[in-house]
């Protein structure tokens, strides 16, 4: 349908947003498969199904809000990055470390195991999920900017298979913990290596000026490996970089790996070893609306391996073993958030805003980071024309939106179910109890059988940590 054609058109004529948003699209019922898990549908009776169930038997079973995990999706993900990178064929030359701060729950542990994939944690609760769902400890990576003694403590006398030092203060910390637990600690150096990486882009500049890692710039990252290396109860595994989030152009990985790759040459010359390891982080972007183009695992793995092999042969030096994390790239795609519909509000001359019951507790990533999601009427199909509508939350701040422009079927009522796809990633880990509010269970659906990974919260629950 073209915009003129659409009755509301000259009304919001003012307020139409831009790009990908600026015209409804053909068909509001259709649905883009790659902002989708692989399993969602939409069914014969015109609702979304996902792992062959429908979403009013999840709504009627789970409540609303919830988070809609596709356990096959998430599988099939995890074994992607694991064969792209770990494959035989290559000699099973590369680990892939799923960063556990985009979701973290016991089963999905579990997968990870499964399906081959080690696990990258930042604190010491996502450690204590790791270790309490079985996750071998050598396939496990500590990080942070400021682990605490416990966290690091924790880790060396669980065993853990690389912390990625991230401070030269830290060095002598894990060198004391490893002293005292009479082992010898493999860690890795996090190098700031002077590219910053945004959303579609990245640029060469002000990249020192974050609180992560040790810069290569200054030297600092060269001290650090001095220091480990001067170490007797640590391991120097390797040098690991994360150049951010979000990131579709692989040139800022390729420039990593370049200046990581100088670095281990200039550590050869220097000191006489040829670090085994490479981590070249995380960051792999996503779909999150149809206009996203996201490079697929095999992509990333072969312009990495490629851009590693010729440094080094130019180096002279022996190919690393290579590692990545990623978070976002796993979990993300693989949920969707499935809210109700409470109030319809049109706006005369502007737009309709249809409120939800979750909102910024649930995805605080639209309010963050100005994040762009798409959304769909999910309990049925319409027909009806389409609406500009902005999905808003049900908390008491004017910027509780979830997605900030939306084409909805102008009879979008209260009761309707509305899904909000790739919210698997940075959501349920980012949820806050704002306003009083209980956070969303995660359900888990594959093969036709729903079950709860993380329940939902309850107001018990919050008077629970109220002491008095
Ligand atoms: N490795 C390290 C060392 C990291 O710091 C991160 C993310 C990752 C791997 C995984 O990055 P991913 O592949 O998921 O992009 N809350 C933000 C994202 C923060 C990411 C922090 N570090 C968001 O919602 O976009």
């Amino acid at each position: 349908m073209s915009r003129s054609a659409h009755p509301a058109g000259p009304r919001h004529a003012d307020v139409l947003p831009e790009g990908h948003y600026a015209a409804p699209p053909a068909d509001l019922n259709a649905l883009v498969p790659k902002v989708w898990a692989r399993t969602v549908r939409r069914g014969a009776d015109g609702a979304l199904t996902v792992g062959g169930i429908g979403v009013a038997e999840l709504a009627r079973e789970f409540g609303t809000p919830a988070y809609v995990l596709d356990e096959e999706d998430f599988r099939a993900r995890c074994r992607a990055w694991r064969d792209a990178f770990g494959n035989e064929a290559s000699g099973n030359d590369a680990d892939v470390f799923y960063a556990g701060k985009a979701f973290l729950s016991r089963a999905v542990v579990r997968w990870l195991r499964e399906e081959g994939l080690n696990l990258d944690v930042c604190s010491g609760g996502e450690l204590t999920t790791a270790l309490a769902a079985g996750m071998p400890p050598e396939r496990l990576a500590l990080h942070g900017n400021n682990k605490s003694a416990d966290e690091i403590d924790r880790a060396v006398a669980a065993g853990v298979g690389r912390i990625v030092v991230d401070s030269l203060q830290e060095i002598d910390r894990v060198a004391a913990a490893a002293a005292r637990h009479g082992v010898r600690q493999r860690v890795m150096i996090r190098v700031t290596v002077g590219v910053e990486a945004h959303t579609h882009e990245f640029i060469a500049t002000a990249h020192e000026d974050q609180k992560f890692g040790l810069a290569l710039a200054d030297g600092t990252a060269a001290e650090a490996v001095r220091r480990v290396l001067a170490q007797r109860s640590l391991t120097l595994a390797g040098l690991h970089s994360h150049i951010g989030s979000q990131i579709f152009d692989l040139a800022g990985f390729e420039v990593s790996a370049r200046r990581l790759v100088a670095l281990l040459a200039a550590v050869r010359d220097e000191h006489g070893v040829e670090l085994p390891e490479l981590d070249l982080g995380g960051g792999h972007g996503i779909a999150y609306i149809p206009a996203d183009d996201p490079r697929e695992p095999h992509e990333i793995a072969t312009a990495l391996r490629e851009i590693v092999a010729r440094e080094c042969g130019a180096a002279a030096l022996g190919a690393p073993r290579l590692s990545v994390e990623p978070g976002r790239a796993i979990a993300g795609p693989t949920a969707f958030t499935l809210y109700e519909v409470g109030t319809v509000k049109p706006l005369a001359g502007l737009r309709t805003y249809v409120s939800v019951d979750g909102g910024m507790s649930d995805n605080i990533r639209t309010a963050l980071y100005d994040a762009e999601y798409s959304v769909t009427l999910a309990s049925r199909a319409s027909g009806a024309e389409p609406m500009l509508a902005r999905v808003v939350g049900k908390h008491c701040e004017s910027g509780d939106i979830v997605v900030r422009d939306a084409w909805l079927p102008a009879d979008t009522a209260p009761g309707d179910l509305l899904a909000v796809p790739a919210t698997g990633a940075y959501c349920r880990s980012m949820a806050s109890n704002y306003n009083h509010t209980p956070r969303p269970p995660v359900i888990a659906v594959a093969h036709g059988t729903a079950r709860v990974l993380v329940r939902r919260e309850t107001e018990e629950d919050l008077l629970r940590l109220d002491v008095g």
